[in-house]
């Protein structure tokens, strides 16, 4: 097989067949199909797109490059859940006990930051002692003991998605709904789960902007997942403003165990009761979406989640005091108030720019080798829909005290934000729910 010609073949809009999707990925891995050649073959299917069986193709492909985990050790249903990238997203910190306690197994493998929006594991790693950097069978072991393990992504998981991830990021070809499926299903498929509920965003601080585009995405991956013969489940959610009130390593730990308190910000409630409800159904320890949510709901109020997350947090080597006292994580050398510059209402905060900001404080890295620092980020004061007055607090960056830092920081903050004399609504939060048996608008 020549590499040009089926760079050309794509380029022309034709279906490549699988030994030829398999000798492309197989020959990137192996480093016999070098970069530009691989790059231009991006290029080509974000214009042109691919068939349902060369997604699935190109995306087993990807699964196929490294180990393939099996977790038939681990007792009972397993189940995963996957964001497809969002700001201030501090759902899977929440959700993880919080569907352990419920009585359904999760086993899942974790990622560190993409882009603009954060990683569960950096966040995590901001409580003193804990380990994500597992080896499998100590992985097991916790999923057995505790019911909850989270491991961070390791290099033998897909490693044809790490190189192309990397490549994407650098030549314009993220935004390509197979190339997006392609990327978190192989990883997704790999991880071993037998249940998978997806969440993906849409909106402004989303990989995908469009509605549309965000349902097609979801439709393509939920049949690649029943494909593979996985259940799936794929909700879409609004990434139009950070969820919660919270972006930042440590101050997403603090939100969570808020949550778990039943202290937490509205939103990220409604959606962690969403996402987990489905996760508990899928792995058929209640009945009903319905009675899975109420399951949860009692989790929280009577502490069973947040007891859960102690127990998570001692097997994987961190101190469970910090459910009790949050003191324990690492704090910001200073605070700066930011004031609402002028009275009315927020219209709209632009998720990807507030995501920016938190790691111009320093949250995230901008080359592959920077040390984020755990304890900046931003606390927001307010959400869209609600009334605000000139020079109440608008919103507080925790920082390390650098000036420049803060001056650029400051600046990404306040432009994100549009306040408009005219009431504003609050976006919805849920949009649809999508599953191989179609998709369901939700109110
Ligand atoms: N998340 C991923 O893992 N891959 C993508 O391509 C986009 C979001
Ligand atoms: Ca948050």
């Amino acid at each position: 097989m020549y590499t040009p010609e089926l760079i050309n073949k794509k380029r022309n809009g034709k279906e490549l067949s699988q030994a030829e999707i398999e000798f492309l990925v197989n020959g990137f891995v192996s480093g016999e199909v070098p970069d530009y050649q691989m790059a231009a073959f991006l290029m080509a299917t974000c214009f042109t797109g691919m068939s349902k069986d060369e997604c699935v193709t190109f995306t087993m492909a990807m699964a196929n490059s490294g180990e393939m985990a099996d977790l038939s050790p681990i007792k009972g249903f397993k189940v995963d859940k996957h964001s497809s990238g969002g700001v201030g997203d501090t759902t899977s910190l929440v959700l993880a006990p919080l569907v352990a306690s419920a009585g359904a197994v999760v086993a899942k493998m974790t990622g560190r930051e993409l882009g603009h929006t954060g990683g569960t594991v950096d966040k995590l790693e901001s409580i003193p002692g804990i380990n994500l950097e597992l080896g499998k069978d100590d992985f097991i072991r916790i999923a057995n003991q505790v019911g909850v393990s989270l491991v961070a992504q390791s290099a033998s998981l897909a490693p044809a998605d790490k190189k192309l991830y990397a490549l994407r990021n650098v030549t314009a070809t993220v935004e390509s709904i197979p190339l997006i499926a392609a990327s978190i299903m192989s990883k997704k498929l790999a991880g071993g789960a037998d249940g998978i509920v997806l969440d993906v965003k849409t909106g402004s601080g989303a990989f995908m902007q469009k509605y549309e585009d965000s349902l097609e995405l979801a439709k393509t991956m939920v049949d690649i997942g029943e494909g593979a013969g996985r259940k799936m489940v794929a909700l879409i959610s609004s990434m139009e403003q950070p969820l919660g009130l919270a972006i930042g390593n440590a101050l997403e730990v603090k939100e969570a165990i808020d949550t778990l308190k039943g202290e937490g910000p509205q939103d990220l409630l409604e959606l962690v009761l969403e996402l987990g409800g489905n996760m508990v159904l899928l792995a058929g320890v209640a009945k009903s979406l319905d009675q899975a949510k109420d399951r949860l709901k009692a989790c929280i109020a009577n502490g069973a989640g947040l007891k859960k997350f102690a127990q998570f947090i001692k097997a994987h080597g961190g101190d469970p005091e910090v459910v009790r006292n949050i003191s324990i994580l690492p704090r910001a050398k200073a605070v700066q108030e930011l004031a609402v510059p002028r009275s009315g209402y927020v219209h709209a905060m632009n998720a990807m720019e507030l995501g920016m900001a938190s790691k111009l404080l320093g949250a995230g890295r901008f080359i592959k080798d920077d040390r984020p620092d755990l304890s900046v980020g931003i606390e927001l004061k307010c959400k869209v829909g609600d009334r605000v007055d000139k020079g109440q607090p608008l919103a507080v960056l925790h920082t390390d005290g650098d000036t420049e830092r803060i001056g650029q920081a400051r600046e990404k903050v306040l432009g994100a934000f549009s306040i408009t004399v005219e009431p504003a609504d609050p976006p919805r939060l849920l949009m649809a729910r999508v599953t191989s048996k179609g998709v369901e608008e939700l109110a």
